[in-house]
């Protein structure tokens, strides 16, 4: 796809550093391998190094290049220990119990980007979502003026006639369950400037729902009516308009009938969902009813970039992750 070449050509030139906690996994070796022979990007492979050594071995991965760190031995613990202590002296966290969380890769990757050794990290070929999460909340936290991480898909569709070129973007698809009116102004917002420096889109927000324009009256529904009002006023110069359904957002000719005059209607590249059900399940509709290629989730919101990978992913889906990743590192 021409779009993931011109964002992997990008990460070459932007030559960050990602860090890798699931460095004992082959699909993550097997990855290590191609980005490497690609200058994709730096890597640095978290575990056992007997282990990561054997493994890359036995699926012949390559990955001589690749900093490999033990997070139980190295040198920084007690660094990145009296950091954790600092960023969650409020919580009452301890050295001793510092030092112990960051046994965990998933905990010394975010603490790695918190110090500057590393400028972004994907996991979750093998760790649920919450748990690859978690310490990114925790330590790397929120970019400032946003307080709600979100994960955002970007759905390549065969049919070219939608959205830009045939690219969607589509938001909250992975993390917020249940979002309130200003979390989800906050997620359009987040989602119009990811398409923007991912995708190189002009973004046309649509506020997704059940209604348009008033058409049903439900308190869900007005939900979406005070978020589009909240991301209006957060980001003026944004296109985005709702609440609206689906069609309404897609096709030109219901858009005009249902929204007249709208300059999103009919023309979206941005769905924002009401709702993490309505987010998750939307994209996997479109990815296995329509064949779309789901690129995702690039989580967004974050002080800095760390993606969490679906545990079906590929190793193609983890040089892809690592190349955006890159790029969203700027
Ligand atoms: N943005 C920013 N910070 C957050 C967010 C968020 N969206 N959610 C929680 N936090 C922070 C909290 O403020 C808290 O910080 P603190 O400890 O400094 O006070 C910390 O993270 C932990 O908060 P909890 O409320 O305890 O959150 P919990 O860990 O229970 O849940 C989680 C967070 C795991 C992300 C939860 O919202 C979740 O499970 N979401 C669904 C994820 C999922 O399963 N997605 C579907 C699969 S992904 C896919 O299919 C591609």
């Amino acid at each position: 796809m021409e779009l993931l070449n011109q964002i992997k050509e990008q990460a070459r030139k932007l030559n960050r550093t990602i860090v890798l906690p699931e460095g004992e996994e082959i699909r993550t070796l097997k990855a290590t391998d191609i980005i490497l022979k690609e200058g994709i990007a730096k890597i640095v492979l978290l575990g056992d190094p007997g282990k990561i050594a054997h493994e890359a071995e036995k699926c012949g991965a390559k990955i001589e290049g690749a900093e490999v760190i033990n997070p139980k031995t190295s040198g920084k613990r007690d660094t990145y220990a009296d950091m954790m202590v600092e960023i969650r002296k409020k919580k009452g966290l301890t050295r001793e119990e510092a030092l112990e969380m960051l046994n965990d890769p998933l905990v010394y990757g975010p603490m790695m980007i918190k110090a500057g050794d590393a400028d972004g990290e994907i996991a979750g070929a093998i760790n649920a979502t919450g748990d690859v999460l978690r310490p990114a909340f925790q330590f790397v936290k929120t970019m400032p003026g946003v307080s709600v991480v979100s994960g955002a898909f970007m759905m390549f569709l065969k049919d070219k006639s939608f959205g830009h070129d045939g690219v969607l973007v589509f938001a909250d698809c992975a993390v917020m369950p249940d979002p309130d009116a200003q979390q989800l102004a906050e997620i359009a917002v987040t989602t119009a400037k990811t398409a923007n420096a991912i995708v190189g889109m002009d973004p046309k927000v649509a506020m997704l729902s059940f209604s348009t324009k008033g058409s049903a009256k439900h308190d869900l529904v007005y939900k979406v009516a005070q978020a589009t009002k909240l991301a209006k006023s957060m980001a003026p110069e944004l296109k985005i308009d709702g609440e609206m359904q689906l069609d309404a957002a897609l096709v030109k000719e219901v858009g005009e009938l249902k929204a007249p005059g709208s300059e999103v209607a009919g023309q979206a590249n941005v769905l924002v969902f009401p709702g993490l059900e309505a987010g998750n399940i939307g994209y996997k509709l479109v990815q296995r009813l329509a064949g779309a290629e789901a690129v995702g989730p690039v989580l967004q919101g974050m002080a800095a970039p760390i993606n969490d990978l679906s545990r079906g992913c590929s190793v193609s889906d983890i040089v892809n992750m690592v190349a955006i990743t890159a790029n969203q590192a700027q």
